[in-house]
């Protein structure tokens, strides 16, 4: 069986927890079992944006800011999800459900503006499409 790559083992442990981040002991954990050092497993983590070594909330929240999503109106989506969550980037919600990231190009640059959260995609976004957005994630957790 192939072994698993350090992004692979962080992955996993990014989602341990449900706080969305690469917890310090699990890192030292992780440093023992593959004999990598630790400070290295943490160049990895703290390279890669897709990690945090900080808690997060239980869902990530990705705007794009680059131009093409710019040039849609990004800027009042991301208006609308600061109102909505009543946070700033790089914040989690009181409840911990979500957290609100800046992101580069996502990809989809034809249906934007856009925004992942999570592995989900969302593009064409208006300020009234957020509050449905949300509420369907919130439900989604409650399944
Ligand atoms: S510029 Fe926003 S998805 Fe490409």
């Amino acid at each position: 069986m192939a072994k698993k790559s350090i992004i692979d083992e962080l992955h996993e442990i990014q989602s341990l927890g449900g706080k969305n981040y690469v917890d310090r002991e699990k890192a030292e954990e992780l440093s023992e079992k593959t004999k990598i050092p630790e400070a290295k497993i943490y160049g990895v983590a703290t390279f890669y944006t897709m990690f945090s070594v900080k808690p997060r909330g239980k869902h990530i929240i990705r705007i794009c800011r680059n131009l093409s999503c710019h040039l849609a109106g990004a800027e009042n989506i991301v208006n609308k999800l600061k109102e909505e969550l009543k946070i700033d980037f790089g914040e989690t919600t009181e409840d911990g459900e979500f957290t609100l990231e800046e992101s580069s190009c996502l990809g989809m640059c034809s249906v934007s503006p856009a925004m992942m959260i999570d592995e989900m995609a969302f593009g064409n976004l208006t300020e009234e499409k957020i509050p449905q957005i949300l509420k369907k994630v919130r439900e989604g957790d409650k399944k």
